[in-house]
């Protein structure tokens, strides 16, 4: 195996190659719905950047990307409500195709208040690509233009999704048991 090792309790939700699959996918589908336009990919720190560096080298179309860090979940599994805005982008968004990419939509809190930000900035367009969708937790009234799985109500890590910051680099996207959270 390559990669990461792995512990012997994760179990592996989705393997690195339905993943890279379901990437191109969503890559194809982003590619053909933006045909001849520019977008702006803007990865939501630290979970999307692997998402965002692997949909990226796919898309076949003019792109730039940016980065943002917001928190909402403090270092534990429960959301605090709030979001807040600790690093924003870098170029102007005016007028731009924006494409908000993120790891995982959960209850939403984030991806709600980072569309209204942008919505907030006069693009010209703002979606939403995200690799997961917990749909049975939203709590806000957010859904995703490009999802790539949608997943149960489990506790996942690895391919940048982490358990107090480790499990980010595994290539696998894995169900940590509850005895170890
Ligand atoms: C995760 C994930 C989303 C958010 C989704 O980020 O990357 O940003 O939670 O949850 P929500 O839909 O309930 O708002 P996290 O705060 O864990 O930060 P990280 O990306 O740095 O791991």
């Amino acid at each position: 195996m390559h990669g990461a090792p792995q512990s012997p309790e994760l179990r592996v939700l989705l393997t690195r190659e339905r993943i890279q699959a379901r990437v191109a996918q969503m890559a194809a589908d982003i590619s053909r719905d933006y045909a001849d336009q520019s977008v702006v990919l803007v990865g939501v720190l630290k979970g999307a950047a692997i998402f965002l560096s692997d949909l990226a080298r796919q898309i076949q179309l003019d792109a730039t990307f940016d980065f943002i860090s917001v928190s909402s979940y403090g270092s534990g599994k429960q959301s605090s409500g709030e979001v807040r805005l600790n690093k924003d982008v870098d170029q102007s968004m005016a007028n731009k195709n924006i494409i908000l990419v993120e790891d995982i939509l959960d209850t939403g809190l984030t991806l709600q208040f980072l569309r209204r930000l942008f919505l907030n900035r006069a693009p010209r367009s703002v979606k939403i690509a995200a690799l997961l969708d917990k749909k049975s937790r939203r709590t806000e009234p957010v859904e995703a233009d490009y999802v790539g799985f949608v997943i149960p109500d489990e506790f996942v890590v690895g391919y940048g999704l982490d358990y107090n910051e480790r499990y980010r680099n595994l290539p696998d996207i894995c169900i940590l048991p509850p005895e170890m959270q």
